[in-house]
């Protein structure tokens, strides 16, 4: 069923939900785990954890992501995508791994859904009190109270969150909810003959103007009933909980005169438990109805298939976005806020970078700077470079707000760790960009870090807002010279410690200054995590070699000038890859016999000496014969 034709259902009141609270909801005998992030929006997720099934209301709602009690494990607000795995901290969670989410809207004070989980949450904001239009059908939206059905069963239109008229634009005012142990489709009958009566020792005169007002979708039951002695409609709607219960959630079109509330409040509650007892009592007297079982979706421990290379050789799926909002953001460096076309961003972790395909046919890699479940829009950074080869230039002269570009999805060969006693971050220059992301990161997890800062001067500083919001966790040296850099990184990595992790990125000689200090001051190899820009070595590609894939059965040549990864292209076998120059671990692959001759700047001493990876879009060979698990 898709979501056009979908039933809505309340399932909370907007304010079940204030600041890092996981409400329980209920749906047709399903469990839901509904959480307002910090951003605004309101998330309803299938309430399990992917990893051992425990309910995530048990969790703790950290603002932009969502913990879990039991192993950590951590979902992004928005895509429910996996963030985080502490039992494989180094590694960023693949992306198939996301949770259930279902549709929301907010309106008349509640938050409704549907029953069909859609994998993915619309892309755009559905402020409070609205609904986007594309969630609902105008053909389908009765524009004024007429009754659309009196059927018992309440059959009618099916689609969105319905309107309703004596609702829309209220200052609406929502009674108690009255969970009832009868089943709906009863509530929805009883509530058909419901009447008020005037009760002369209530603070509040009710007249009852009979129940010729009914109002029904296939979904649920409005009975507006009018009061009035205040001139307010009240509207009912009913929560199918399960096959024998039900939510009963009022609704009146108007506040209360100020100071009444407590007695308005007071008066409807005694009403309607009479009208819960009484319909439990009958209903104590038939047998239950069979329990409703929900599907619960299985999780598929199958890994996708690789794609198709494209017609350039690379590997992976591309995203439309729109270019929503560029800006400088410091000397030389502009910021762009790219949007999703027509689908939902992906799932990111911090450290992430994505492919930029500009309109001149360049392909451009670019950390993204947003913090955790920020999935509206990803930001990037590009400082225009004096040496550009048309990437920088053409993204700071040609593209403007509202070009459409191609992106590839978010990749992280950067990732953070979160589980150190202390994390340094050492940025230099437009290496910030991963840094924010991993400091902003860590600032709303209330992990101890720092991040240090170097630039030109404060002109060059980039993001300020987002330097500003972390506050005293940002240190800036600006303006030192090469010397006075080393010195100031080597004070900064002088005492290593245990349980530490530093992460830098920043130019080439900074990068590699700063590897040699933290080798120097006893850093172990696996604490110390970097990110060149780029690959300043130059490649030898002179040697020739051949080359095993051992799950593909196949033994190539690989002739000088030739990389690994063109002749596998060549030969039809597709491998991931970004930068192509040996800087972002893209390509990646497991070495299962030979020497490679490592020709990368991404891995480490270590991981070279091991041999047991490779980059293969530049790393060749020391041995005639290499074996890949390709
Ligand atoms: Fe970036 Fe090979 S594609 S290191």
């Amino acid at each position: 069923m898709d979501n056009q034709t979908a039933n809505w259902y309340p399932v909370a009141r907007s304010d079940d939900l204030p600041l890092r609270h996981i409400f329980h909801g209920l749906l047709q005998g399903r469990e839901l785990a509904l959480w307002r992030a910090d951003d605004g929006h309101v998330n309803i997720w299938e309430n399990r954890c992917l990893h051992r099934g425990v309910r995530l209301t048990i969790g703790h709602n950290e603002g932009r992501e969502l913990r879990c009690q039991y192993h950590g494990w951590r979902y992004a607000n928005r895509s429910a995508g996996c963030t985080y795995i502490p039992a494989h901290p180094a590694d960023a969670p693949a992306r198939t791994i996301c949770n259930v989410t279902f549709p929301m809207v907010e309106r008349y004070g509640l938050v409704w859904t549907t029953e069909s989980p859609i994998g993915e949450i619309p892309i755009g904001e559905v402020p409070i009190g609205e609904v986007p239009t594309s969630e609902v059908p105008t053909s389908e939206v009765p524009t004024s109270e007429v009754p659309i059905s009196a059927g018992p069963s309440g059959t009618g239109p099916t689609g969105g969150v319905p309107t309703i008229a004596s609702l829309t634009g209220k200052a609406t005012f929502g009674l108690r909810n009255v969970p009832v142990n009868v089943e709906p489709s009863v509530v929805l009958n009883a509530l058909a003959t419901y009447r008020f009566v005037a009760d002369p020792d209530a603070s509040v005169s009710v007249t009852n103007r009979g129940h010729g007002w009914i109002e029904l979708t296939a979904t649920l039951l409005s009975v507006p009933s009018t009061d009035v002695a205040s001139s307010t409609t009240i509207v009912f709607f009913v929560q199918p909980v399960d096959s024998a219960r039900s939510v009963l959630r009022s609704v009146l079109s108007t506040s209360p005169k100020s100071g009444s509330e407590l007695s308005v409040l007071r008066d409807h509650a005694t009403r309607l438990n009479r009208f819960r007892d009484e319909l439990e009592s009958e209903a104590a007297k038939r047998q239950l109805p069979a329990p409703m079982v929900p599907h619960i979706g299985q999780v598929s421990l199958e890994l996708p298939a690789l794609p198709e290379p494209s017609n350039d050789g690379r590997v992976g799926g591309l995203l439309r976005v729109v270019v929503a909002r560029k800006r400088p953001v410091a000397e030389g460096v502009v910021s762009l806020e790219l949007e999703a076309v027509e689908e939902q961003l992906p799932t990111f972790q911090p450290g992430a970078h994505i492919d930029v395909h500009l309109p001149n046919g360049l392909v451009r890699q670019y950390s993204l700077v947003n913090g955790p479940g920020e999935l509206r829009r990803y930001v990037i950074g590009v400082k225009r470079e004096p040496d550009s080869q048309g990437g920088s230039s053409c993204l700071h002269d040609v593209v403007r707000e509202g070009d459409v570009l191609a992106i590839s999805e978010p990749r992280n060969n950067f990732p953070l760790r979160r589980d150190a006693f202390h994390t340094t971050l050492i940025a230099g220059g437009i290496g910030a960009t991963p840094l924010l992301a991993m400091a902003q990161a860590l600032y709303v997890s209330s992990l101890s870090f720092d991040l240090h800062y170097f630039a030109q001067s404060a002109e060059h500083l980039a993001f300020a807002e987002i330097l500003e919001w972390l506050g005293d966790r940002v240190t800036v040296h600006l303006g030192l010279n090469p010397d006075a850099t080393r010195d100031a990184l080597g004070s900064l990595l002088g005492g290593s410690g245990d349980g530490q992790h530093v992460y830098i990125c920043g130019p080439g000689p900074m990068l590699d200054a700063a590897r040699r200090l933290a080798t120097a001051a006893g850093w172990p190899d696996e604490a110390v995590h970097f990110e060149y820009f780029k690959n300043a070595t130059a490649i030898d590609r002179s040697t020739t070699f051949e080359v095993e894939l051992a799950r593909s059965a196949l033994t190539l040549a690989v002739p000088q000038g030739s990389s690994i990864m063109e002749v596998l292209r060549a030969n039809g076998i597709g491998v991931p890859s970004s930068c192509e120059q040996g800087a972002c671990g893209t390509c990646i692959v497991p070495v299962l016999a030979g020497e490679p001759d490592h020709q990368d700047v991404y891995l480490n001493d270590s991981e070279r000496t091991a041999g047991n990876r490779m980059a293969i879009c530049v790393s060749r060979s020391r041995t005639a014969r290499l074996v890949l698990d390709i």
